[in-house]
């Protein structure tokens, strides 16, 4: 079906952290860090929130689709790190933008976010009266980031993206695949509690077991275990969604894969027979910055001319949950 990507936006925080700053917090190095992630660098919220680093992306978005916030149906914002649980951070850029056409939704897909509302717009758009979704994605990780835990904390940086999509134009979205894997639940975990709480009983741990046990709020993660199934899903969905159509890995021009590590995308590329120059690779100076870093790979590549009308795009993202998407483009 029709589907045009009108305008792009993305916000990179001003503070960059290098991986000098982190052997300052932990016990690391940069060559560590280099070689094992591939990334150099990070940017810090230094005060910034989600929702105002997602604003300064719509706004761009909005300006170079030269398009007023009034022509936006509706809003989706991906977000597992969102400032408030009420309201909502598409609520709030529905208001600050002055949307007032917009219904607005979020979603918590984790790293996953920007394929699964770059998907859910696609279909919102397939009904008749709605002809311009605002797709955004707006991750302050560093808010969630344990600082003395050296396997997460050089990994993330905070970042936000937003793509103007709609039907017109000759841009096509040609299929998508979503699919989550609930029980490697514990492999990602991040939860929101209230020890405060005057009902708390003493004994509620021995009572009521967690379902992850042991984590309050600080993001945990199993990176070994990630990783392999971030390899084995990225080449799996790619493959699966040229088939369908009756293309070819060779046809696609382009990849924009979930920024998460350098080697997961070097061991994707091996094993799809896909050169790496066709791959978008921003995690060396962003690090993974959950959902947002695919809206802002969008942004760079179509700013800079990498990829353009006609081209053939794979997406692909993967995350918590677990949580995995793939979308197939013509631009
Ligand atoms: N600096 C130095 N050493 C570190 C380190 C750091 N920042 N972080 C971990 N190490 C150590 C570990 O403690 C371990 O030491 P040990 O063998 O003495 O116990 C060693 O390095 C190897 O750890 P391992 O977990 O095997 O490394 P790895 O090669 O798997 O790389 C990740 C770790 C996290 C970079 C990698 O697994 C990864 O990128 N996973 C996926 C992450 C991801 O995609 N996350 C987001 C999902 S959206």
């Amino acid at each position: 079906m029709n589907y045009t990507i009108l305008g792009t936006g993305s916000y990179l925080p001003e503070r960059v952290v290098t991986n000098a700053d982190m052997e300052k917090l932990v016990d690391t190095s940069d060559e560590w860090i280099r070689t094992r992630t591939g990334i150099k660098t990070r940017h810090y919220s230094t005060g910034e929130t989600g929702w105002y680093m997602a604003l300064q992306a719509c706004q761009r978005a909005l300006e170079a689709a030269q398009m007023s916030p009034k022509d936006i149906d509706a809003i989706f914002v991906s977000s597992a790190t969102p400032d408030y649980m009420v309201p909502s951070t598409s609520c709030i850029l529905q208001g600050e933008l002055g949307a007032e056409n917009a219904f607005a939704i979020d979603i918590n897909v984790a790293c996953a976010g920007y394929i699964y509302v770059m998907d859910m717009a696609a279909r919102y758009l397939a009904s008749p009266n709605i002809n311009h979704v605002l797709v955004v994605s707006t991750e302050q990780l560093t808010a969630r980031t344990n600082f003395n835990d050296r396997n997460t904390c050089v990994l993330f940086g905070d970042a936000a993206s937003a793509t103007v999509v709609g039907k017109e134009g000759s841009g096509e979205i040609l299929t998508s695949i979503l699919g989550a894997d609930g029980t490697g639940g514990h492999l990602l975990v991040s939860k929101n509690f209230d020890p405060e709480n005057p009902f708390l009983e003493a004994d509620w741990q021995e009572r009521w077991p967690d379902r992850f046990e042991g984590h309050i709020q600080k993001l945990y993660m199993n990176g070994a275990e990630v990783y392999r199934f971030a390899v084995r899903k990225m080449s799996g969905m790619i493959k699966d969604m040229v088939a369908e159509v009756g293309l070819t890995i060779e046809d696609i021009d382009y990849m924009i894969p979930h920024q998460a590590n350098t080697r997961i995308l070097e061991a994707a590329a091996k094993r799809l027979k896909f050169p790496m120059e066709k791959m978008y690779t921003g995690i060396e100076k962003m690090g993974n910055t959950s959902s947002a870093g695919l809206g802002v790979g969008i942004d760079e590549c179509v700013r800079t001319g990498t990829i353009k009308s006609g081209d053939l795009v794979a997406m692909s993202g993967f995350g918590g949950g677990l949580t995995y998407g793939a979308l197939l483009l013509r631009i």
